[in-house]
């Protein structure tokens, strides 16, 4: 029996493999389930009772070193491959490129409008997002059966007449807020996300992005309002910019204006951004409504003021020449990456 598992023995000490098949052959035939090992050990019922033990012992020594020598070369030939790869590995190649971050267009132009004012002494109110019926629409003069207190209009979150709760449809609920907690003199600027109940299409979304501003004090007059705005469209739009005020209805503003600046695109001279005008509207102003001040605890006949909002989008819009609003909450880095320099 020796004589046959001898040389077995000898062939699994000298055996040696490069390859990941060589060594499959080898496990092949020595210790898969057709191999030498397992007939070996089929075979030990037809060795003699004398000599089995003997011959069980020296299987069991084949079995053991053709185990240990597939272990062996199995690691040496994944290391083998290890430093190959290792080797291959060019130092020389440039790296992956990294790209930095950049800030979302509507918060660059958001950012713009609060250094351009806070230039000029006004500070910055937060408000809710989550806003009651008296701050987003009573306390500014809506009257009871407006329009924008409709369903189709307004996202309410509980609809219960006076004690409605909604998502805030203009900023300018935080003039309430910042007049019935502050004195006069009053100078703010309220930045910040609101929500309307509209069809979304590349001119009107179901949420944007408005600024609001507002001025209380002793004697502020239209005439402060105008000179204020022109400064800002002249900061925000070029220096030969002009400004021009429409009259115009809001129920918080008395009396109320739109205001168009020249077209930054052509200038003024007409193009298919200003439809040919050579004008184009960017906000909504007034002289705060008497009512308003009243209902917010300050005295009508002491002081006056003015306020005004404007969409951010329509902004970047016009800045940047964006002719879909949806581009700006589709978080499309090819759009976004254009605005990483600024
Ligand atoms: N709240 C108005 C809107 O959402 C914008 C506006 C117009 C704000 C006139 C004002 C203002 O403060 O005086 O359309």
């Amino acid at each position: 029996m020796q004589e046959k598992i001898r040389p077995y023995i000898e062939e699994v000490e000298k055996f040696n493999a490069a390859t990941r098949e060589e060594l499959d052959g080898f496990r092949i035939k020595f210790l898969s389930k057709k191999g030498i090992l397992a007939e070996l050990f089929s075979g030990m019922k037809d060795i003699q009772a004398d000599q089995r033990k003997e011959y069980g012992q020296m299987v069991n020594e084949l079995k053991n070193k053709a185990e240990e020598k597939l272990s062996q070369l199995q690691t040496q030939i994944e290391n083998a491959q290890d430093s190959r790869q290792a080797h291959d590995l060019d130092l020389t190649l440039p790296a992956e490129p990294i790209y930095p971050g950049s800030r979302h267009p509507i918060s660059i132009t958001k950012n713009k409008i609060i250094e351009i004012f806070s230039r000029i002494g006004f500070t910055v109110a937060d408000g809710p997002e989550i806003e009651d019926d008296w701050h987003n629409f009573t306390a500014l003069n809506f009257p009871e059966n407006h329009p924008a207190r409709d369903m189709q209009d307004t996202f309410f979150i509980e609809q219960k007449g006076p004690d409605s709760i909604a998502l805030r449809t203009h900023t300018s609920s935080v003039q309430v807020r910042v007049m019935e907690n502050n004195k006069p003199p009053i100078r703010v600027l309220s930045p910040g996300r609101v929500y309307r109940n509209e069809a979304i299409s590349a001119r009107a979304h179901c949420f944007f992005h408005q600024v609001e501003g507002l001025y209380i004090d002793e004697g502020v007059s239209f005439a402060d309002m105008k000179q204020t705005l022109l400064y800002f469209a002249r900061e925000m739009f070029g220096s030969g910019t002009r400004i021009r005020l429409r009259p115009s209805y809001f129920p918080f503003t008395e009396p109320s204006a739109e205001m168009d600046v020249t077209c930054s695109i052509c200038k003024g001279k007409g193009c298919n951004v200003c439809k040919y005008s050579g004008w184009l509207e960017i906000m909504g102003c007034g002289m705060v409504d008497p009512n308003v001040l009243e209902n917010c605890g300050i005295d009508p006949e002491k002081y006056t003021g003015y306020a005004f909002g404007m969409g951010i989008e329509r902004i970047a819009m016009l800045l940047h020449n964006v002719k879909d609003l949806r581009l700006f909450s589709e978080n499309d880095v090819r759009f976004l990456k254009q605005f990483a320099a600024e």
